[in-house]
C-alpha cells in the first residue's frame, strides 16, 4: 500500500482559552474552550502524509527540517490504535511532510493547523467523515487542534468521561454568520517559546493557587460568550476575550516556577488597545502561549488597528486574517513525497 494525502488547514484563535488537562494521553481539557478558526489564505499548514508499508520507519519533515516529534510520534500511537479496525496497522509507515507560513511555537498556534491538517490528510486515508470522529483524531494530537477541524465559530466541549469520547468541537456559526470580525496579528517574536504549552498547562494545575478560581469563573463566562457570539455582541464579547487572556496568564505567572509569555512588546499593546477603547470597546487583545498579540476587531477598523500597531517598538510584523472555514484536501501532492524520500536517502 503506497497513498499520499495532502490537506491544508489554519490556525485557530481562543477566546476562552485551554490551558490545563485533565486527563493527559487523551488530552482532555479542564473547561470548554471557544475560538474563531483563521482564514488559511493568510495562515496555513499545508501536509502531505504518506502511507506506506515498505518504509524503513516513520519520518516527519516539518518546514524542510527533518524533526524527532515526541508529540507526533505519540499522536501516530494513539492513532494507529484507534484507526486499526480500518486498516491503519502497525506494519503501515508514514511519512509527513508540513510546512507552515507563519513562525512555528511562537504563540500562532502552529500546533493547531498542523495537527488538524495531518487528521485531515488521515480522515481521508481512513474514510473517516464523521467531524466528531475527525475532532477526536486532532485532538490526539494536540488539544486546541480539534476546534480546527471546524470552520467559523467553534466550542470544544471539554466532555467529563476518562477515554475522551465525549471531548470535542462543535461549531457555534459558521464564518458567514459574523464575517466582520478580523483577527489583526501582531508579531512581537519569532523565537520558539522556552515553555512548550503541554509541560506548562500541566504545572499550572498542579501547582497553581488561582487555577480553581479560573475554572469556577469560566463555567458563567463559557455561556455568556457563546450568546455573544450568537448575538454578534462585540462590546460583550470583547469584555470576555480580554477578561480571558489575563485569566489565563495570571494564572500562568502563579505557576511554581512562574511562566511568563508575555514580553515588553506585549505589555506595549494592552496599554494601546486599552487606550484605543477608551471611547468605546472596539477592539480586544488576546495572546496564546507566547508574546504575539491578536486583536480582535471589525474589517472596517482593522486598518486603523495595524497603523496603531506598527507604531509600537519592536512590533515587527502584522498580519490581517479573518474568519476562516475548516481544513480542505488538496491534489495529493505525491511529488513532494517522493522528493522528500529521495533526500533523505529513503
Ligand atoms: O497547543 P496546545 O493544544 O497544546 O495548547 C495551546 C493552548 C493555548 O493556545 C495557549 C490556548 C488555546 O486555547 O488555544
Amino acid at each position: 500500500m503506497e497513498d499520499v494525502f495532502t490537506a491544508i488547514a489554519s490556525p485557530n484563535i481562543a477566546f476562552i482559552k485551554y490551558w490545563g488537562k485533565r486527563g493527559n494521553l487523551a488530552k482532555t481539557p479542564m473547561n470548554d474552550s471557544i475560538s474563531m478558526t483563521l482564514d488559511p489564505a493568510v495562515l496555513r499548514t499545508e501536509t502531505t502524509l504518506m502511507l506506506s508499508d515498505s518504509l524503513p520507519s516513520d519520518l516527519f519533515v516539518l518546514n524542510g527540517k527533518q524533526r524527532e516529534d515526541e508529540e507526533l510520534t505519540e499522536a501516530l500511537g494513539l492513532w494507529r490504535k484507534r484507526l486499526a479496525g480500518k486498516g491503519f496497522s502497525d506494519k503501515t509507515r508514514v511519512l509527513v511532510v508540513s510546512s507552515n507560513n507563519f513562525p512555528i511555537a511562537s504563540g500562532i498556534a502552529s500546533s493547531a493547523s498542523g495537527f488538524s491538517a495531518l487528521a485531515e490528510a488521515l480522515a481521508a486515508a481512513f474514510q473517516v467523515t464523521d467531524l466528531k470522529e475527525k475532532s477526536i483524531l486532532a485532538r490526539l494530537g494536540s488539544g486546541s487542534a480539534c476546534r480546527s477541524v471546524l470552520g467559523g465559530f467553534v466550542r470544544w466541549q471539554k466532555g467529563n468521561r476518562d477515554d475522551g469520547e465525549d471531548s470535542y468541537s462543535v461549531q457555534i456559526a459558521p464564518k458567514e454568520h459574523w464575517p466582520e470580525l478580523v483577527d489583526v496579528l501582531a508579531i512581537a517574536s519569532k523565537k520558539e517559546k522556552k515553555v512548550g504549552s503541554r509541560a506548562g498547562m500541566k504545572q499550572t494545575v498542579a501547582t497553581s493557587e488561582l487555577y480553581p478560581k479560573r475554572i469556577e469563573a469560566l463555567e458563567k463566562r463559557i455561556p455568556e460568550m457563546e450568546a455573544a457570539i450568537r448575538n454578534k455582541d462585540f462590546e460583550k464579547l470583547a469584555a470576555g476575550i480580554m477578561r480571558d487572556s489575563n485569566s489565563m496568564h495570571g494564572v500562568m505567572l502563579d505557576t511554581e516556577p512562574p511562566i511568563l509569555y508575555l514580553n515588553d512588546v506585549s505589555r506595549d499593546i494592552i496599554y494601546a488597545i486599552c487606550e484605543y477603547n477608551q471611547s468605546g470597546v472596539k477592539a480586544a487583545y488576546t495572546f496564546d502561549a507566547g508574546p504575539n498579540s491578536h486583536i480582535i476587531t471589525t474589517k472596517e477598523r482593522a486598518k486603523e488597528v495595524k497603523s496603531l500597531l506598527k507604531e509600537i517598538d519592536g512590533v515587527m510584523d502584522v498580519l490581517v486574517a479573518p474568519v476562516g472555514d475548516a481544513p480542505k484536501l488538496l491534489k495529493p501532492n505525491t511529488a513532494l513525497a517522493e522528493k522528500t524520500l529521495k533526500e533523505v536517502g529513503m
